[in-house]
């Protein structure tokens, strides 16, 4: 049984996995502490990481023992380095009291990991793509020891680009599940936005001029500018819908270029864009095999952690008690 911590953000995670079951998965969450600043604030953040952690991994060990806990799994890479200090500190703590194994987890190879969740083995060698506020990049998985880089984006990653087209349609924060909901009322055929694919063979991606366009669409022509209260429901609605849609095609041949050059025939995909509805519905009209992290694994947890933690230790690949937190 593995115990899997994670506090790279804005979250303090802590859960038990047994034989890629989840047993618990606790998550609490300082959002509410960032709301005031428009983002996440790292020092806030890392202070409730503090506050949190104990309660957290006491609640995600509910009823068991400690001895029944044969390593602790940490994310220890990347994110804001206060946070990041909290959870490896506390891992370091538990495994060496604990005298277990400690095993350090890249947060983002931990998103792919997490379709296994509940579920078991994928489809292997597979292309990933982990789509979420912080990253949208693209890996070669041919094993979960043997994840090679493919691309990712050279501005904003794509949960960060709902989250500001989100914000200049004055929805709210975070805006992915927003527009999300607000896509199924509107026309997705309504506006042509722009499809930034880079290069002919570029597997690398760029969000920002999408963003720009619908900043622009929605100031409407020159002479006749117009702000969002100027917009009424079916347009704002055909805006949410357009943009998905130009995002949804932007991932898929962008998948569709990563297989074809690594000749991997199915695809994972993690991380919070994960939950989007549009994009779970358009997948599979890729025509392989696609595997989704359930709803809950989607976000920022530590199951995930614990699940690539546990794969990890049955490979041998353990940490020393002086592991490091690398913010990149
Ligand atoms: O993986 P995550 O919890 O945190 C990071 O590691 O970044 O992802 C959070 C991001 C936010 O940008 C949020 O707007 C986006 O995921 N998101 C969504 C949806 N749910 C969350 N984006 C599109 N559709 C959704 N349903
Ligand atoms: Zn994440």
């Amino acid at each position: 049984m593995i115990l899997g911590i994670e506090s790279t953000c804005d979250e303090t995670g802590a859960a038990l996995v047994h034989d890629g079951r989840v047993l618990s998965n606790v998550v609490a969450s300082s959002a509410a502490l960032h709301a005031a600043y428009g983002g996440v604030v790292p020092e806030i953040a890392s202070r409730a990481c503090v506050e949190s952690i104990g309660p957290v991994v006491k609640e995600a060990l509910g009823d068991h023992a400690w001895e029944q806990v044969d390593a602790v799994a940490v994310a220890h890479r990347p994110g804001l380095i206060g946070s990041l200090l909290v959870g490896v500190s506390a891992a370091q703590a538990l495994a060496w009291s604990l005298g277990k194994p400690l095993i350090g987890v890249d947060h983002v190879r931990a998103h792919l990991h997490s379709v296994t969740l509940d579920v078991g083995n994928v489809q292997l060698p597979a292309v990933g793509l982990v789509a979420s506020g912080g990253h949208t990049s693209l890996y070669h998985v041919r094993d979960w020891h043997d994840i090679t880089r493919l691309g990712g984006t050279i501005d904003d990653a794509v949960g960060e680009a709902y989250d500001k087209v989100a914000a200049i349609l004055e929805l709210g924060y975070p805006g992915g599940p927003l527009i999300d909901r607000l896509a199924t009322n509107g026309d997705p055929a309504a506006v042509k936005f722009p499809r930034s694919m880079l290069g002919r063979d570029s597997l690398d991606f760029s969000f920002s001029g999408l963003k720009t366009a619908v900043l622009y669409h929605v100031r409407g022509a020159k002479g006749r500018e117009r702000t969002v209260a100027d917009l009424d429901e079916r347009t704002i609605a055909d805006t949410a819908a357009s943009f998905q849609q130009a995002v949804i095609d932007t991932l898929l041949k962008k998948l569709e270029r990563a297989m074809e050059q690594t000749g991997a025939q199915s695809v994972i995909l993690g991380g919070g864009v994960s939950a989007n509805r549009g994009l779970r519905a358009a997948l599979p009209s890729l025509g392989v095999p696609v595997a989704m992290p359930k709803p809950a694994y989607c976000t920022d947890n530590a199951a995930m952690i614990a699940g690539l933690g546990e794969a990890m230790l049955a490979a041998g690949d353990i940490a020393d008690l002086d592991l490091a937190a690398v913010p990149n």
